[in-house]
């Protein structure tokens, strides 16, 4: 750690600490107030609710590349009829209108706003930007805009990348992902589980406020997700009418709390570690035979679409101790006969991206304990990526579990300091050239950068077992 890391950890822990909690505003001021932009942006979405005035504005990716969801919340309950989505081709063009759907979210959620809604823009122009605001009775949202990602398969993209990410721990990474997002260089945005900490927290206001804090990230970026612990309660409630899923009815049944989307050369796979977790362990087997037909899928298609890449939020390794399953030999998602970690090797995933543990951690290639090479060159296995780094605050306050397990042979890089939280940017170059930066918060500095070259994408057999002299 360098005197300047030192000195904004100091930093970071002051501004905590002299923070009250109970106000979220409050808390995230000290970390945001040295982006002053972000601050303001942040801090004009907390305006006060009334009726139904629209707010939580944000975007998910649609059913193709010519669409694109827009999903927001009112104060009251559902207003039945009038809820609209305005939009068109550039700068304050609002020609074309789409009705939307509206439901009640008032389980779990006493305190919180009530009425959701969800409307789908049609006819998008890819690689262009667009104008749009939301009505709902007579209400107007403020304007938006986006840029509609491009449709070519063989187009390089970039993605954030992060998992554990609340409102109270993640002040200095929500900031960040405010500047990136009006960067314009990326697609989407991927947040591996844990939202809010939590979102039916203090009746629900909790993920209202936490809500609010995206805007400014995911009015601009389709917001794309996968389901963690924390959003257990409920039945899922809160996620599953809050977010929107490619190919998928909405408010997204329990039964679908996986789905797909296609972007640049990568085909990505959305999945839900909580049906392994969860007591009523009904839809493990269902999402099993989901993936499986969606692996093969991909892997006929690997031709447009080399990169396979999945994401879903408990990891099935990491070298923590805490004694959570990943640390654990065999973890319950490598279990028979429903085993992810078998059907991720034979289907060719290139990519597990998962989040869960607070901390980052990046994995030599590796497959039922083997590590099967001592590079990212061709790697023989998957490669698994703990991004879970971003900001948590399960304890009301800074995202501060020990972590002291020594690192497993496997295990090529590890951090776990609350000021070191941070975030990724996947930037998928061509169909042979990937690369993973993840990046400090609080510095903007990468804490770990690394490329899989991947010449030979495909379905895998055998798994060779590598000794490695840079081993720890
Ligand atoms: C406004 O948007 C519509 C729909 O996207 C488009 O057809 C039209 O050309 C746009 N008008 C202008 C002036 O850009
Ligand atoms: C992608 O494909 C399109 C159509 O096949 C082609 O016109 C374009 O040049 C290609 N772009 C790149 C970056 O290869
Ligand atoms: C895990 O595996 C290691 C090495 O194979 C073994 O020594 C250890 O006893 C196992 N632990 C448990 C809890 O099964
Ligand atoms: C892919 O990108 C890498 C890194 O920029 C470059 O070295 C390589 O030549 C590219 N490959 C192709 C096929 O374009």
């Amino acid at each position: 750690m360098d005197i300047t890391i030192a000195t904004l950890l100091l930093l970071l822990l002051c501004g905590f600490i002299g923070a009250k909690v109970n106000s979220l505003v409050d808390v995230l001021l000290p970390s945001i107030k040295h982006l002053p932009e972000a601050a303001d942006e942040i801090i004009s979405e907390f305006k006060p609710t009334i009726g139904s005035l629209p707010e939580q504005v944000h975007l998910s990716l649609g059913d193709d590349a010519y669409s694109m969801v827009v999903l927001w919340s009112t104060a009251e309950e559902q207003e039945e009829e009038n809820s609209y989505v305005h939009y068109g081709v550039g700068e304050d063009n609002f020609t074309l209108t789409v009705d939307a759907q509206s439901e009640d979210l008032s389980n779990g959620n006493p305190l919180g706003c009530k009425g959701v809604y969800r409307g789908v823009m049609k006819d998008l122009v890819p690689g262009q930007m667009h104008s749009y605001r939301v009505q709902t009775g007579r209400h107007f949202s403020r304007k938006y805009s986006f840029k509609c990602p491009e449709s070519e398969a063989n187009q390089s993209a970039s993605f954030l990348v992060y998992g554990d990410l609340g409102i109270l721990g993640g002040g200095y990474t929500l900031a960040r992902l405010i500047t990136e997002a009006k960067s314009q260089k990326y697609s989407a945005v991927i947040h591996v589980g844990d939202f809010a900490y939590d979102f039916h927290s203090n009746g629900g206001r909790r993920g209202d406020d936490f809500m609010r804090s995206l805007v400014p990230v995911a009015s601009r970026l389709p917001y794309m997700h996968s389901v963690g612990n924390h959003e257990i309660p409920f039945a899922f409630m809160h996620y599953r009418f809050r977010f929107s899923s490619p190919g998928t009815p909405w408010p997204i049944p329990l039964h679908r709390m996986w789905y797909s989307f296609h972007m640049g050369l990568v085909h990505f796979i959305s999945y839900s570690t909580e049906v392994y977790y969860t007591y009523n362990q009904m839809y493990v087997s269902a999402q099993y035979k989901w993936l499986t037909e969606e692996l093969q899928e991909a892997n006929r298609n690997r031709d447009t679409r080399p990169w396979v890449i999945v994401f879903g939020h408990r990891p099935m390794y990491c070298s923590n101790f805490n004694n959570d399953d990943c640390t654990k030999n065999r973890s319950q998602l490598r279990m028979e006969p429903h085993n992810l970690e078998r059907l991720f090797h034979e289907q060719g995933v290139d990519l597990i991206i998962q989040a869960h543990e607070h901390s980052y951690e990046r994995l030599y290639p590796l497959f039922d304990g083997v590590q099967t090479d001592c590079s990212y060159v061709n790697p023989k296995a998957a490669i698994h990526i703990i991004a879970g780094s971003a900001g948590c605050n399960e304890r009301e306050m800074l995202c501060a579990d020990v972590i002291l397990g020594k690192p497993h042979h496997w295990s090529a890089k590890r951090s776990w300091l609350p000021g070191l939280n941070g975030y990724a940017r996947l930037n998928v170059i061509n169909s042979t050239h990937l690369n993973w930066q993840q990046v400090m918060s609080i510095t903007d500095q990468p804490l770990d950068q690394f490329y899989i070259v991947q010449e030979h994408h495909g379905p895998r057999q055998e798994v060779v077992e590598r000794r490695c002299k840079q081993q720890r």
